[in-house]
């Protein structure tokens, strides 16, 4: 089972994350956790790069840099890890290209989704949970962070872009709502994390 989180940064998507690893543990699941870009040398080599405040990289380049990062990732460790029946629980995927590249930077949406494609090898998750809220929001729970580092090279791009970002995972809901489960990430951590437990509860149980 492959399972992505997504949202704007700073939304609560690796606290989540966790909180699902810990359930599924406590029941003897093999759960693999997985950060993207990363999990892998060139990959992690990668997210250095791109989240680099050192250096200004052009559209493309971030679209063809994330998605090498990803491909690799696939190749090496969610491929296998499916065939041997992990779970995988993967902080970041595709969704995020589409949101980010696509609507956050405006790239062409037929070229990104063809990029994508290539890059995921054709692998999706059965379930991506995009914890929704709203700039300000993340904003707040980012300054507030404990140990809370200065802002990476995507995350200071501003209000306007993740205002674009939200509306393209929003567009990406309505596109796939088998999915791409939206969740009102205004609430609490354990509330958020019991109407996660419900949808995951509900797949593990069908055949
Ligand atoms: N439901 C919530 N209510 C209030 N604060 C929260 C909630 N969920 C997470 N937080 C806090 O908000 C901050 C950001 O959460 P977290 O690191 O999980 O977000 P993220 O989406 O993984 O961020 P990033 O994109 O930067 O990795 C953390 O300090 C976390 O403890
Ligand atoms: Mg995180």
């Amino acid at each position: 089972m492959f399972i992505s989180f997504e949202g704007i940064d700073g939304s609560g998507k690796s606290t989540q994350l966790n909180l699902l690893r810990e359930w599924l543990e406590q029941l003897g699941r093999n759960v693999i956790t997985i950060r993207e870009p990363g999990a892998t040398l060139l990959s992690e080599s990668i997210r250095e790069i791109l989240l680099s405040t050192k250096q200004s990289i052009t559209p493309t380049a971030e679209l063809l840099l994330f998605s090498a990062a990803r491909t690799q990732l696939v190749e090496r460790v969610i491929e296998p890890a499916l065939t041997a029946g992990s779970i995988i629980l993967c902080d970041r995927y595709v969704d995020s290209t589409t949101a980010y590249q696509g609507f956050g930077r405006g790239l062409n949406m037929d070229q990104v989704a063809e990029i994508s494609r290539i890059a995921t090898r054709g692998v999706m998750p059965e379930l991506t949970f995009f914890i929704d809220v709203r700039y300000e929001q993340a904003q707040q729970r980012m300054q507030f962070a404990e140990g809370a580092a200065e802002p990476d090279r995507m995350e200071r791009a501003g209000g306007e872009f993740f205002n674009r970002v939200r509306d393209g995972y929003l567009a990406i809901a309505e596109a796939e709502p088998k999915r791409f489960v939206v969740i009102d990430g205004y609430r609490d951590r354990d509330a958020i994390h019991r109407d996660i437990l419900s949808v995951v509860e509900k797949r593990l149980q069908a055949p």
